[in-house]
């Protein structure tokens, strides 16, 4: 019998080993694993609101790709704190909402060629935009809720979560997942927009399906699942959180 393991891209046998649950037949027709799907998965809450929608369509993935590249290129605070992450070579980093790749293939280059860098996303559009553009020896794309990720305990290095948090129904699951799955001493960087009107008309406008975070609600979340040197920093409308697992 052939070991269908041994078939798949370099990147995604990696992958594999570090699953708490690999499938006996993984599905890789699209270029990235396919986790999602599972009856568990049904469990999960999910973000029904018009952004998320937008991000699940071939024509939203379209746009935000060529939105995030230009922002990329000339705005400062969009830029990933990679110096800061520390990512040692031949490590692991994860980029959880990875969408079109661009950051995923930033942390790849951290990593190195004896590295892997992965990216996990539930959006079928965004996930082919980033096979095409970014999968590579060591760079792996899965298709997995952020609720739920799909790594053993303590197999990661680094992780990020960019414009991510705010689509998520329970982004403190999602908190609690990347600090099961980080190392003691792995480092995690968050960013999430904080589009808020400029003047507080006391009345709700509608967020589009988007979490609006206050001040201090990510840190503590991250306090809460042991990271340290945890640190805040607003920069116009988007909010930064830095922490290190404890
Ligand atoms: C604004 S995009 C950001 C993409 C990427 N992090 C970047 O900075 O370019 C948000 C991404 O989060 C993904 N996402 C939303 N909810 C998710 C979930 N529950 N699990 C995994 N990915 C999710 C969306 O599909 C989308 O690709």
């Amino acid at each position: 019998m052939t070991d269908l393991s041994t078939m798949l891209p370099p990147a995604l046998r990696k992958a594999l080993d570090l699953l708490t649950d690999p499938p006996a037949e993984p599905d890789v027709s699209k270029g990235y694993l396919d986790l999602l799907n599972t009856p568990e998965d049904d469990d999960v809450a999910k973000n029904t609101g018009v952004i998320q929608a937008a991000w699940a369509s071939t024509i939203g993935s379209f746009f935000y790709d060529n939105v995030q590249a230009l922002s990329r290129r000339f705005i400062a605070a969009w830029q990933l704190p990679i110096d800061w992450l520390s990512i040692p070579p031949g490590g692991t980093a994860l980029d959880v909402g990875c969408g079109p790749g661009s950051i995923t293939a930033q942390l790849a280059r951290a990593v190195g060629p004896d590295g892997l860098a992965l990216g996990v996303d539930i959006s079928e559009p965004m996930l082919a935009r980033a096979v095409n553009s970014a999968a590579g020896s060591q760079v792996g794309f899965l298709r997995a809720d952020a609720q739920r990720l799909p790594l053993r305990d303590q197999t990661v290095d680094a992780a990020v979560s960019i414009a991510v948090l705010q689509l998520i129904p329970d982004p403190a699951a999602t908190l609690a997942e990347i600090a099961r799955v980080l190392r003691p001493g792995g480092r995690l960087a968050v960013m999430v927009p904080t589009l808020r009107p400029p003047i507080d008309l006391g009345i709700k406008l509608p967020t589009g399906g988007a979490h609006l975070f206050s001040e201090d609600e990510i840190g503590d979340i991250l306090e809460d699942h042991g990271f340290v040197s945890v640190r805040t920093k607003s920069i116009g409308q988007l909010q930064w959180v830095r922490g290190k697992l404890g």
